[in-house]
């Protein structure tokens, strides 16, 4: 099934589900390798940077894979129609599952955009990449001090703090709902 229906996920709407939740799954653990391997150089004086580069090619095409895929998924849901909440939910529940699924939303692009910017304001010469473009364009300008970068590079890491709190809210939900209240909706996400 293609579409969604009022009761439930056609298929581009789970497989964009499931394949972001994977992506994210290992850009998180990347981006935080990548700071680490730039900590390890700076540290040891390295003069070979090519590790950096390339898990910082791997880290901006990915993020900016997610952000494209997060427009194409906002888009197919405002083209078809959304499956409703499961009947019976008190008003607190639906409001706090409302709540949680436009904050994970709003996270598939501030998290992206907030990286973009970040290099994009960085004072020295760092590529933007994207596959096997070396010079994305700049989201902002440059800058010449190191505050913008430290400005944006802190709002892109509370993005992970943010999401960890609120993925642990959404996966412990779609548990309860699974096994508790058994309402198939974590197999209307999985099988549609
Ligand atoms: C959904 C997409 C993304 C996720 C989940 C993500 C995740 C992360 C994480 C977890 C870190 C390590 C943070 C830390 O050490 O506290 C990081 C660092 C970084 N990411 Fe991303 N990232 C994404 C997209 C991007 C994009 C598109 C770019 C650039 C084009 C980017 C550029 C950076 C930079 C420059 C840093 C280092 C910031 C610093 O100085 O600490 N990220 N990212
Ligand atoms: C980083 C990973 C994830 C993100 C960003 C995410 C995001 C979302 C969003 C935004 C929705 C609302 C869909 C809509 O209304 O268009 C949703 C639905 C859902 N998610 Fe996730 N999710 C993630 C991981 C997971 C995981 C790991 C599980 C299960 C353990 C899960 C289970 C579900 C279920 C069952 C629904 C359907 C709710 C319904 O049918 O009403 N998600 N997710």
């Amino acid at each position: 099934m293609l579409r969604n229906t009022d009761r439930s996920w056609g298929w581009p709407a789970r497989t964009l589900h499931w394949l972001m939740a994977a992506m994210l799954l290992v850009q998180v653990p990347l981006g935080f390798r990548m700071n680490a391997v730039y900590a390890e150089l700076l540290a040891t004086k390295a003069t070979d940077w090519s590790s950096l580069l390339a898990l910082s090619r791997a880290h901006h095409t990915l993020g900016f894979l997610i952000l494209i895929l997060a427009v194409a998924r906002l888009g197919w849901r405002a083209a078809n129609p959304t499956p409703g909440l499961p009947a019976g939910l008190a008003a607190y529940q639906r409001f706090l599952a409302r709540v949680t699924h436009a904050f994970l939303y709003g996270l598939l692009f501030v998290f992206p955009l907030s990286g973009w910017a970040t290099l994009s304001v960085y004072e020295g010469e760092f590529p933007i990449f994207f596959f096997g473009i070396d010079s994305m364009p700049r989201l902002l300008p440059q800058a010449d001090t190191n505050e913008p970068y430290m400005f944006y590079a802190a709002i892109h890491k509370a993005c992970w703090r943010a999401g960890g709190v609120l993925l642990g809210l959404h996966v412990v939900a779609a548990l309860w709902h699974q096994w508790v209240v058994r309402d198939g909706v974590l197999t209307r996400m999985w099988r549609g």
